[in-house]
C-alpha cells in the first residue's frame, strides 16, 4: 500500500475517551468518536495496555470488543484511538510457519523478517476482472478430483460432522495438491486438535510449502474472525504474485458462531433461529475473495459443521447458495472404515463441467449411475433378497462393488493427482462398458449431466 494510501486512513491523533461500562468482552467508552472497524487502545493498572476493536455504538458509547481478557480493566480507564485500518506484514517467508490471527509467529520459531504489507480486510476482486475457471486443481484426493473435480478459483463446501476425517483429509491436501502454495486457517479448535492436525495430518511434507493460521477456541470472538480474515489476505498476496494458492479453512461454522458473538454484544437481534444478519453479510463477504484473477487463483475449501445430520441449519444453509460446489462427508461411510468418507451421490463440484473432457464426465456420470443403483437397492442386496438379473445396472454394480471402492477409498499415504484420478475413472468407464454389452462395447450412460442426488444442491 503506498504512502497516499495510508495517509487517507490516518485520523486526527489524539482521539481518547474513558471506560464506562463492560459486559462480556464488550466495553463501552464515553467521549469517543472512533468509527466501526478501528482499533483502540485501553490503558489499565496492571498489564499492558488492551487492544481492542470498535463494532458499533449504542446512545452516546462507543461499543468496543476486547482482543484478550479483561482483567484490569476499571472504569474510568482512558481509551485512545491507535487506527482506522489494518495492515498486515506478509512475504515469502511466512511458508513453514505456524501464525496467530495478528500475524505472530506462534511455532517457537524467531518472528519471521517480512516486507510487504497487504490490507488485512480487502475488497473481493470485481466479477468483470474475473477470468473464467477452466484448469483442474490437483486435491489429491481420488474420489474428489475423479468424480467431483474442482477448477483453479473454485469455493467449495466440505459438509461434515465431526470426526468424520476432515482434518485426515484437509491434511492430504496440503501434502498432494499441485497448488503453489497452501493457506490453512484453523478457527475454534481446541489446542490438542490444532497440534494433532500440525504435526500428524499436515507432518512436515505438508508444512514447507504451507503457512497455517490459528485461533483456537479459547481465544476472543473478533480473534476467531480476524484468523479467517488473516489467511485470505495472506493467499491474496501469493495470488497477485502469481501463485495458484489452495485455502483451507476449518472451520466456516466456528467463523459463523464467532461473528454472532460479536453481532449479539453489538446489540444486534438474533433474526435467524439465533444468528444476527451480520452473519449472513459476512460470510459472503470472506468467501468472494477468493476465486480467479487475471495474475492467479485462491481456490478455497471451506468445511462446515452439521451436527445432527441437520441439512437446513442456517450456516450451512447460507453457504451452501455462496459457493461453487459442496463434498459431504459421510458419518456411516467413516463408520464402515470407508475413507475419505466422500458421499459421492451427495456431493457435486458445480464447475466439474467446465474443467473436465468428455471421456472424464462420461466416466464419473458412469460411475455415479452405478452407485445410485446400488444404493436404490441396497435394503434388498444387503439381505441376499436381491435376484441377479432384474437390472442390468445393479447386477453390474454389484459385481464392480470391489473396483468402486478401489477408486474411492484411498489410504493417507497414497499419494494421487488428477491425471491419475481421471485416467483410472476412464479405464473404469471400459470395464463396465464391455462387461455390459461384450459385443458392441458401448458404453452404459450417456454423457448426462452430473448432478448430485436429493435436496442439497
Ligand atoms: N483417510 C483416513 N484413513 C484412515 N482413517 C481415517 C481417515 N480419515 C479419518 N480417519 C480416522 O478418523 C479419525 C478422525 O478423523 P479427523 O480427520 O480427525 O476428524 P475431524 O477432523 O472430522 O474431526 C482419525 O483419527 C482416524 O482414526
Ligand atoms: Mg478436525
Amino acid at each position: 500500500m503506498d504512502l497516499v494510501e495510508q495517509v487517507k486512513h490516518v485520523m486526527p491523533a489524539g482521539l481518547a475517551g474513558t471506560v464506562s461500562r463492560t459486559v462480556g468482552m464488550t466495553i463501552a467508552a464515553d467521549g469517543f468518536p472512533a468509527p466501526v472497524g478501528s482499533i483502540a487502545r485501553i490503558d489499565r493498572e496492571t498489564g499492558g495496555p488492551l487492544e481492542a476493536e470498535v463494532i458499533g455504538f449504542r446512545d452516546r458509547s462507543t461499543l468496543l470488543y476486547a482482543f484478550s481478557d479483561l482483567a484490569g480493566i476499571r472504569h474510568g480507564n482512558r481509551v485512545r484511538l491507535q487506527r482506522t485500518s489494518r495492515w498486515l506484514r506478509v512475504g515469502e517467508p511466512l511458508l513453514g510457519r505456524v501464525i496467530d490471527a495478528h500475524g505472530n509467529a506462534i511455532d517457537g520459531r524467531a518472528q519471521p523478517s517480512l516486507s510487504d504489507r497487504t490490507a488485512f480486510h480487502r475488497q473481493a476482486p470485481h466479477p468483470c476482472t474475473r477470468p473464467r475457471i477452466d484448469t483442474p486443481l490437483s486435491t489429491g484426493i481420488r474420489a474428489i478430483d475423479g468424480l467431483m473435480t474442482c477448477g483453479r478459483g473454485q469455493r467449495v463446501g466440505i459438509f461434515a460432522g465431526s470426526g468424520v476425517g476432515k482434518s485426515v483429509a484437509l491434511g492430504m491436501m496440503a501434502r498432494y495438491t499441485d497448488a503453489d502454495v497452501i493457506v490453512i486457517a484453523l478457527i475454534g479448535e481446541r489446542g490438542r486438535e490444532v497440534n494433532e492436525f500440525i504435526e500428524r495430518d499436515l507432518g512436515p511434507a505438508g508444512r514447507k510449502k504451507s503457512v497455517v493460521v490459528v485461533a483456537t477456541s479459547n481465544e476472543p470472538a473478533l480473534v476467531r474472525i480476524h484468523a479467517a480474515s488473516t489467511a485470505t489476505a495472506i493467499a491474496e498476496y501469493f495470488r497477485d504474485r502469481g501463485k495458484n494458492v489452495l485455502l483451507l479453512v476449518d472451520s466456516l461454522t466456528r467463523f459463523a458462531l464467532a461473528q454472532r458473538e460479536i453481532g449479539l454484544a453489538a446489540g444486534e437481534p438474533p433474526t435467524t433461529r439465533g444468528y444476527p444478519p451480520s452473519v449472513f453479510a459476512l460470510l459472503p463477504k470472506l468467501v468472494e475473495r477468493a476465486g480467479r484473477t487475471p495474475e492467479g487463483s485462491i481456490t478455497a475449501f471451506y468445511t462446515v459443521l452439521v451436527e445432527g445430520d441437520d441439512p437446513n441449519e442456517p450456516v450451512a444453509d447460507a453457504v451452501r447458495g455462496l459457493l461453487d460446489g459442496h463434498i459431504w462427508l459421510s458419518r456411516k461411510l467413516a463408520a464402515k472404515n470407508h475413507y475419505p468418507a466422500v458421499d459421492v451421490l451427495e456431493s457435486l463440484s458445480r464447475l466439474m463441467p467446465e474443467v473436465t473432457d468428455d471421456a472424464h464426465r462420461r466416466a464419473a456420470a458412469t460411475l455415479r449411475e452405478l452407485m445410485a443403483a446400488h444404493r436404490d437397492h441396497e435394503d434388498l442386496i444387503s439381505i441376499g433378497a436381491y435376484r441377479k438379473g432384474a437390472n442390468p445396472a445393479v447386477d453390474l454394480a454389484v459385481e464392480m462393488q470391489t473396483e468402486i471402492n478401489a477408486i474411492l477409498r484411498q489410504q493417507v499415504e497414497d499419494r494421487s493427482g488428477y491425471s491419475q484420478a481421471r485416467d483410472i475413472l476412464v479405464q473404469f468407464h471400459q470395464t463396465a462398458a464391455q462387461k455390459l454389452s461384450p459385443s458392441s462395447g458401448a458404453a452404459p450412460g450417456g454423457p448426462a449431466p452430473q448432478r448430485a442426488k436429493g435436496n442439497r444442491s
